[in-house]
């Protein structure tokens, strides 16, 4: 995506740890007027390799349900909280995603969606701003305000928390469903 406003996520070295552990910056993927935009959590090792985020294992989880509810990664925007690779995986920091925060921001404006779907539990709390019980609450919509425009948020569990529990994984593609459904109906939810 080209980068506007002269904020440039190209060299970033605001998290030091994670300048130390990254191969590369993962940038979002996907067209730049996506109606659905999937927020992650931060590249794992597949991405760092690869430049794109969710094109490992949670990738083909990912690929699988937007198959499955008619869709395909060409058609969708897909971010992460975090455009660098903590070390050893782990979650990234509050610190980290707050300085992550701008270049996520200015993708949502950008990209203006429809619907955003955030995918697991740190990219919900990042973006609703308050605690997720995110199994149980998978599948709600939450409207929130992100730089002074209200954004629709669903709520969906992380692709990995499917490679174990089969209950997550229909929970999971079920909530796929629903993002493709309100994307073809414009993001109307009824009442
Ligand atoms: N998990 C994430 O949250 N993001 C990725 O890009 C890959 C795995």
């Amino acid at each position: 995506m080209e980068h506007m406003d002269g904020l440039s996520v190209e060299g970033c070295e605001q998290c030091g740890d994670l300048v130390a552990s990254r191969s590369r910056i993962v940038d979002g993927v996907g067209p730049a007027d996506a109606e659905l935009l999937f927020v992650g959590e931060a590249p794992g090792e597949r991405e760092d390799e690869q430049g794109e985020p969710f094109v490992g294992r949670s990738g083909t989880v990912l690929d699988d349900a937007l198959r499955d509810a008619g869709l395909s990664r060409a058609d969708v925007r897909i971010t992460n909280c975090v455009r660098c690779r903590p070390p050893e995986n782990r979650d990234p920091t509050s610190d980290e995603r707050s300085n992550c925060r701008p270049y996520l921001d200015r993708e949502i404006d950008q990209v203006d969606p429809t619907v955003i779907v955030t995918l697991g539990k740190v990219p919900g709390e990042h973006l609703l701003g308050r605690d997720l019980a995110v199994t149980s609450e998978a599948g709600s919509i939450e409207d929130v305000d992100i730089e002074g425009t209200t954004r629709r948020v669903l709520i969906c569990v992380h692709p990995a928390a499917t490679l174990y529990d089969r209950s997550q994984r229909e929970t999971f593609e079920r909530t796929i469903q629903q993002a493709a459904d309100l994307a073809g109906d414009g993001g109307q939810v009824e009442l």
